[in-house]
């Protein structure tokens, strides 16, 4: 049975995956160790093999007896860890949710529905390090990735409304305090039904500028108001996540030598763990919308084709329905009439499931086939 080394597993992300390991009884296939950065010593969980106590996250020799080590504890502890293990000569394979190794040469990004081939391929020539994709860029190729399979996309610019979670479980709990402080000062106005709708409004906009408001986390308002930026700047205007859109789905793409153009702008929202996005997309042909919508259904089991109706898109298309799902529903599709190869269309994730545990925990399994 393969040495497993798990660390991180009490955070957002790691929470995140160990529930779908136990859902999917993944824990019966490996034997686990616990590791943690400071809670050392202490009982580890229980999944069905009795509990051992955490281990020290920091000592590489221990580390460094595992055949795996799957991490989600962050993209500091992997700038601290990696190395050091690299370095004794350990020839485990790294299995990482964090950025900081994504883009390195002897990385693979791993969603498999969509880069089976680029995994299987990487293990044959004997990669071993695994590298979880930005959420955003998973999502959008989970959600497209039949039009980039039958090569129908020229190019792609992805509007994003990016939830909460993306930005941490601090972020999460920031927007509903924001919600909070804002229903308060607002209660009054709100139960009266004879109170003037700009009265209303004028609270809630006073309140978004109150010193009282939290915004800690975000930096400003995310309820009731929206942040369009995320992550650092770069250079040519874009921030690091909108970057990533073109640097990273073409490398999951194995298409590095022959990129597709992809850019956008990415947004932060008041949802809490569904990342949406609107795509234009230049097709490299004109099809009708019935053979695309086809390529997209029929890609991977998760992607569903919401009808491009009111009553369908407010029942499927939202982070309500898809919250805590690993569904990726595609809905809005239609022709822009800017031309008949310009195609636009809306999709919702799960950020912390296909945007973060879940290519973790399947490349797990692929290491166990
Ligand atoms: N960077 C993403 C966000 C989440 O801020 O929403 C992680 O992929």
């Amino acid at each position: 049975m393969k040495r497993v080394g798990f660390v991180g597993w009490r955070g957002m992300v790691g929470s995140v995956l160990m529930e779908r390991m136990r859902a999917e009884n993944d824990f019966k296939d490996f034997d686990f160790t616990f590791f943690s950065t400071s809670q050392a010593g202490q009982p580890g969980p229980d999944i069905g093999q009795g509990t051992r106590p955490v281990e020290n996250a920091m000592v590489i020799e221990r580390l460094a007896t595992m055949d795996i080590v799957i991490s989600c504890q962050g993209g500091d502890y992997t700038s601290a860890v990696y190395p050091k293990l690299r370095q004794t000569g350990w020839s485990g394979y790294w299995i990482d949710a964090a950025s900081t190794l994504r883009m390195e040469k002897q990385s693979v990004i791993i969603l498999d529905p969509v880069n089976r081939p680029v995994i299987d391929a990487a293990l044959h020539q004997g990669v071993k390090d695994f590298i979880g994709g930005n959420c955003t860029v998973s999502l959008m190729l989970m959600a497209l990735g039949g039009l980039f399979a039958r090569g129908m996309v020229e190019w792609l610019t992805s509007m994003t409304y990016q939830a909460a979670s993306g930005a941490g479980a601090q972020n999460m709990r920031e927007l509903v305090a924001q919600m909070q402080f804002i229903g308060q000062k607002a209660a009054d106005l709100l139960a009266d039904p004879a109170a003037s709708i700009l009265a209303l409004d004028r609270a809630v906009s006073q309140t978004l500028c109150d010193s009282g408001m939290p915004t800690q986390a975000f930096g400003a308002p995310l309820a009731a108001c929206l942040i369009p930026w995320i992550d650092k700047p770069m250079a040519d205007g874009q921030t690091r996540e909108e970057w990533k859109g073109f640097a990273e789905a073409n490398k999951i793409l194995d298409r590095e030598k022959k990129p597709i153009p992809i850019d956008g702008l990415c947004v932060r929202v008041g949802a809490m763990r569904c990342h949406s996005q609107a795509f234009t997309v230049r097709l490299t042909r004109d099809v009708p919308l019935d053979e695309i919508e086809a390529m997209v259904a029929e890609h991977n089991e998760w992607v569903k084709v919401v009808p491009n109706d009111k009553e369908s898109t407010l029942r499927e298309l939202t982070p309500a329905k898809v919250s805590g799902t690993l569904t990726v529903p595609v809905g809005r599709m239609h022709k822009l009439n800017i031309g008949p190869r310009y195609l636009t269309a809306f999709s919702v994730g799960d950020q912390l499931l296909w945007g973060a545990a879940e290519p973790l925990r399947r490349m797990l399994r692929i290491l166990h086939e």
